[in-house]
């Protein structure tokens, strides 16, 4: 356990801060987000462009970036793009627009009402295993809790058996699956996306 990790909601970014987070996404989940986004240096320019603040939860550690929470609730996203931009952005890169479109059929979803969705949650690889991504996620169910929701929910691949582990040990459960579809199957290694849920008690 890292004892003087802080826990931040909503701090308003810099550019730095906003290169840090697309960093951390980026390493992170380069599987999946390279095949949509392309470049490391394209996908950190295209992150850290859209990043939205208000839906992002940060760890930091001697006020280094080291983990981060992105997530959908209320109508609002971690990621806020408009179709505009994204119009122009492939416009620019075509070839990657219908992976965009597949991707993101499959990996990502719209909350429900009552459900706060945590999109991505990512520790920076030198400091996983010490308490960060528990510490980001209780904060994630508290703010749910404070702000009267009744979920949290949280889509994972079935071959990250070890996140699951992680999940399960704070209180989610499996409550839904879905396959990925062929055409996808040839960028990703994974077959199958779990839903796990956490019920807020009243
Ligand atoms: C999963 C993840 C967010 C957990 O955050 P963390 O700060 O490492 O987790 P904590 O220290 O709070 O909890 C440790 C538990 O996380 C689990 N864990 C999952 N992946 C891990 C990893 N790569 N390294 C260390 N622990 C990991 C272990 O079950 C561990 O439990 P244990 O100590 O009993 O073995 C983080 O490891 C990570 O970013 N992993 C890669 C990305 C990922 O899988 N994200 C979640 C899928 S959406």
């Amino acid at each position: 356990m890292i004892k003087e990790v802080s826990i931040i909601a909503g701090a308003s970014l810099n550019y730095k801060n906003r290169i840090k987070i697309a960093e951390i996404i980026y390493d992170t989940f380069k599987d999946k987000i390279e095949p949509v986004l392309g470049s490391r240096d394209d996908s950190i320019r295209f992150l850290s462009t859209f990043l939205n603040s208000k839906r992002i939860i940060l760890a930091s550690v001697n006020e280094e970036i080291v983990g981060v929470a992105c997530l959908k609730y209320g109508g609002d996203s971690w990621l806020r793009i408009r179709g505009k931009d994204l119009f122009f952005y492939f416009l620019r890169k075509p070839v990657k627009f219908l992976n965009l479109i597949l991707t993101g059929l499959l990996l990502t979803s719209k909350p429900e009402k009552d459900e706060v969705l945590l999109d991505i949650l990512a520790v920076a690889a030198g400091y996983r295993g010490k308490g960060v991504g528990t510490a980001l996620v209780n904060r994630v169910i508290n703010l749910a809790s404070s702000e009267k929701y009744k979920v949290v929910k949280l889509h994972i691949v079935d071959k990250n058996t070890r996140a699951r582990r992680f999940y399960e040990k704070i209180g989610f459960r499996i409550t839904g699956s879905r396959k990925v579809p062929p055409p996808l199957k040839r960028f990703y290694d994974f077959s199958k996306i779990y839903t796990m849920s956490y019920y807020i008690s009243e």
